[in-house]
Order: structure tokens, then C-alpha cells, then sequence
């Protein structure tokens, strides 16, 4: 028997902060912790959060009211809050909830051992969410040791957004642009790919302006870091997200044409298809040159496929204008959308704009917007039927009937009736033999 003590980590938001938890549980493991799944027997539980909408903070909120019970019957529970809502409310958070004993920002969670052991031997609570402007990432190796090694992973090259999109609070809880150094990004993809990774997701909220932040340039842009990194032997897929439109260049576009394992798809979120509504969000590019940008991917890429990320109901959004959105649907044809209700933030521009859309509103837009998206998702599925492509295998599929699920490189999820032989991480040809509502079906060649 170990007598390791138990930690939980539950985890909301994006990439970033599942990149996070697994830093995390890294740090825990080497202070010997043991990671559970089950909150009931954790002597320590973290609470990863999201601020992004209303209803992702209110999910965090709700455990942490659980929690507080829980502690009840375990006094000797520690309670850690991470992630963007403990960058946001900082100490307010200790002082509304007072089972809480750790407020730790994302910049500081490197700390959080030193912070948990402070609490266990002295009893001494902390807030820590200073947000140094010259942060630099510090390196971690994922230790990959004992573990079941995933065909895929995340890897962070800059942190923080300085855009500050009106409605976002990701330059708040995030703080400025942040590149991590080429070598430290290509050591850990060397040390991934030699334990067995093959796909690689390269990470931030706006890689497009990737090294921009250097001052005397010493770091390559972008597609020169793309290009580095797809010539890793062993990279057998690359993916990149989030981009914001006004910095993607014709030469990132180029390397589409240029890199073969540099998968199809590009998630460009334009977030509205009115030129006003854009420039209230302060998103910096017009519908015109949105579309540019959707026509020079597409020239250097045919079957690219590309996503994006719709809100809808932006303070003062007309009808017409939420009309020019739906349009723009019809012009783009996305393979995919998320699609969001706009909600105010703190410590945002737009929360204090006036004329806020009504809920019923807001739903009505939201249901018609992902109706007619879903239908035209359909109809690229339809178009795939027939055709042989390679799928990157993902892992048997929970119906546990002997199916298997793959990825395409532009991203869409194929099923299929496997063998005992298949891995996660293999690449297999298919053909497609039809579309279904989320996934198309296709047959092992
Ligand atoms: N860095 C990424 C976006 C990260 S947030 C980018 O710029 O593309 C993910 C998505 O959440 C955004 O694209 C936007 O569509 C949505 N979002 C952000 N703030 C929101 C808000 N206040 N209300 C509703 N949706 C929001
Ligand atoms: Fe938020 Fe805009 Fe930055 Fe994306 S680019 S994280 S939407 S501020
Ligand atoms: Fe949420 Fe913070 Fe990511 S607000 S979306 S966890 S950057």
C-alpha cells in the first residue's frame, strides 16, 4: 500500500487550461501526490476555472459550492482554485468562500506545491496572482514515465492575448503576449515524439503573432516556427490554434501548400459577418478581408477545411446585422462552427456598452445560426462519401462493438469496424461510406 496523499483536479476551459492541469498534475506527482479520480478521497482538490462566459464560470462556482460540503465532513481538505476566475477575483474569492485555501493564477501555478505545503504544515492561506510583464514559460518536460502514452498532445509556444477584443477576458486573465523560446518548444515535441506522440497541437490564444513579442526579433515568426517544427522527424500531424484573422499572413498560407504533415484545417474565428458589429468587438479586419483571407487559404489549400467561432447578439446587434452573419455562412461554408450567446464579462469594454441584446433574442439567433450550420456541416459530410482518406486512428469507440474512430486531417471524426490490431496514433486509409449527424462512417481499406 502507498502512503502517497490524494490529489483531484477538475478542469474547465479551453486547451490552455487542460495544458495546465497536466503541468499540474505533474508538480503534484513529483510532491507525491498521487492523481485521482475520485474527490471523495483527495486530500487536496484544484479546481481549474474558466471565466470565458457567464455559464463557464457559474460551473465552477457550483463544484466550489460542493466542495464546501465536502470539506465539512474532511476538515482537512484543501481547497485550491486555478485558472482564469482566480486570476480574475483574486482574494474576493477566499473572502465569499471560506473553505477556500489557495487562489493561484495561470502564471503562477508552478508555485502550487510550495503553496499546498504551506497550508498543510502552517495552516496558511494565499493569494497568488501577480502577473510579471517579462514571465517567461518556465520548461517542463511532460514526464511521460509509467503512463499510457496518448498518440497526441498540446504544446504551448505563447501564452496571453494583447488584443483585447471587447467582449474577452482572456487579456485580463491571461495578461500580455508571451513567447516561449524555438528550443525549449522543439525539445519537448523531440522529447514527445520519442515516447511515442504523433500529433502535435501547437498552442495560444493568438499564434499568428507567435515571437512578435521579442523585441530584438531572436525568435522566428510564426510560419518559420511551423516550419521548424514540421521538419521534426516523427511530427506525423501538426495542428495549430487559435489565429485571430487580421494576423494571418500569405506566408502562413503558404505553408499549407508547403508542409505535408501540416494538416488541412483552420480554425478562424470571425465571431460576427457585420463590418459595425466587428468594429464594436474591436476585432481589427473587415468582412472583405476576412474573406480574403478565407480565398488565399483556400488557394494554396483546395479541401482545407475551416472553422470558426460565432458570437451572437453582441450588444446593439441589429437584425440586419445578425442577418449579415447568416449570410456569411453561405459565403464561407465553415465545416464546423461554435457558436456562442453573448455574454458581458468583467472587466470588459462591451459590458458597459448599451442596447444589450434580450435573452429570447439572443436564443432565437443562436438556434436559426447553428440550424442552418448544421445543415451546411451536412452537406460537406455528404461531399466526403465516396472518397478514400487518411485517418489518424483516435481509439476504439465507446460503444465497445469492435469500432474504431479516426480523424481526417481536416479534422472531422470517422467510424469504422476495426481489428485487434489497430493503435491509437496509426494512420489508416478509408473509404467513406456515408454521413451521419456528427461523424461519417467509412470502411478499412
Ligand atoms: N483566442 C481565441 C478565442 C478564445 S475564446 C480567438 O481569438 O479566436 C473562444 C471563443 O469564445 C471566442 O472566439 C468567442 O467566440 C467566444 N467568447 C469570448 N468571449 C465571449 C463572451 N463574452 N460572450 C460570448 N462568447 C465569447
Ligand atoms: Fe479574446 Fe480576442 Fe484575444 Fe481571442 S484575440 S483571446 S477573443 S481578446
Ligand atoms: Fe476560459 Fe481562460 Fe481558456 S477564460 S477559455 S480558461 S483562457
Amino acid at each position: 500500500m502507498s502512503f502517497s496523499k490524494q490529489a483531484y483536479i477538475e478542469t474547465f476551459g479551453c486547451q490552455m487550461n487542460e495544458r495546465d492541469t497536466e503541468i499540474m498534475a505533474q508538480l503534484l506527482s513529483q510532491a507525491d501526490y498521487n492523481i485521482t479520480g475520485d474527490i471523495d478521497q483527495a486530500d487536496v482538490v484544484v479546481v481549474n476555472t474558466c471565466s470565458i462566459r457567464g455559464k463557464a464560470e457559474q460551473k465552477a462556482m457550483s463544484l466550489l459550492g460542493r466542495l464546501r460540503l465536502i470539506k465539512k465532513k474532511n476538515p482537512r481538505l484543501i481547497v485550491a482554485v486555478t485558472g482564469c476566475v482566480a486570476q480574475q477575483e483574486g482574494s474576493k474569492i477566499q473572502a465569499r468562500m471560506g473553505h477556500v485555501d489557495l487562489v493561484v493564477g495561470p502564471q503562477s501555478i508552478y508555485r502550487l506545491p510550495e503553496l499546498i505545503k504551506k497550508v498543510e504544515q502552517d495552516g496558511i492561506k494565499a493569494t497568488a496572482i501577480e502577473q510579471a510583464a517579462s514571465f517567461s514559460i518556465p520548461s517542463l518536460l511532460p514526464d511521460l514515465a509509467g503512463t499510457a502514452l496518448p498518440h497526441k498532445r498540446f504544446v504551448t509556444i505563447m501564452q496571453g492575448c494583447n488584443n483585447f477584443c471587447t467582449y474577452c477576458v482572456v487579456p485580463h486573465t491571461r495578461g500580455r503576449e508571451v513567447s516561449r523560446s524555438p528550443e525549449d518548444i522543439i525539445d519537448e515535441i523531440k522529447h514527445l515524439v520519442t515516447h511515442g506522440v504523433r500529433e502535435i497541437t501547437l498552442l495560444g490564444q493568438n499564434v499568428n503573432s507567435y515571437g512578435l513579442d521579442r523585441q530584438d526579433g531572436d525568435y522566428p515568426d510564426f510560419p518559420g516556427l511551423l516550419r521548424l517544427v514540421a521538419a521534426i522527424p516523427g511530427v506525423i500531424r501538426l495542428r495549430f490554434t487559435t489565429s485571430n484573422p487580421k494576423d494571418l499572413s500569405e506566408d502562413l498560407m503558404k505553408c499549407f501548400a508547403e508542409l505535408d504533415n501540416l494538416c488541412p484545417h483552420f480554425h478562424l474565428p470571425v465571431q460576427s459577418g457585420a463590418d459595425a458589429v466587428l468594429k464594436k468587438m474591436n476585432r481589427k479586419y473587415s468582412i472583405e478581408q476576412y474573406l480574403e483571407k478565407v480565398e488565399g487559404l483556400r488557394k494554396y489549400s483546395p479541401d482545407i477545411a475551416i472553422t470558426t467561432d460565432i458570437i451572437v447578439g453582441f450588444p446593439g446587434e441589429t437584425d440586419e446585422e445578425f442577418a449579415a452573419t447568416m449570410l456569411l455562412l453561405e459565403k464561407v461554408r465553415y465545416h464546423s462552427a461554435y457558436s456562442f450567446k453573448y455574454s458581458d464579462r468583467p472587466n470588459t469594454v462591451s459590458a458597459g456598452f448599451e442596447n444589450k441584446v434580450a435573452e429570447d433574442v439572443k436564443a432565437a439567433r443562436l438556434s436559426r445560426l447553428q440550424t442552418r450550420q448544421q445543415e451546411i456541416t451536412n452537406e460537406h459530410y455528404l461531399a466526403y462519401v465516396g472518397q478514400v482518406v487518411d485517418i489518424m486512428v483516435e481509439g476504439e469507440s465507446r460503444t465497445g462493438d469492435g469500432q474504431w474512430s479516426g480523424r481526417t486531417g481536416t479534422n472531422h471524426i470517422v467510424n469504422f469496424a476495426g481489428h485487434v490490431d489497430i493503435k491509437p496514433g496509426q494512420i489508416l486509409r478509408v473509404k467513406i461510406d456515408e454521413a451521419c449527424l456528427h461523424s461519417l462512417r467509412g470502411s478499412l481499406i
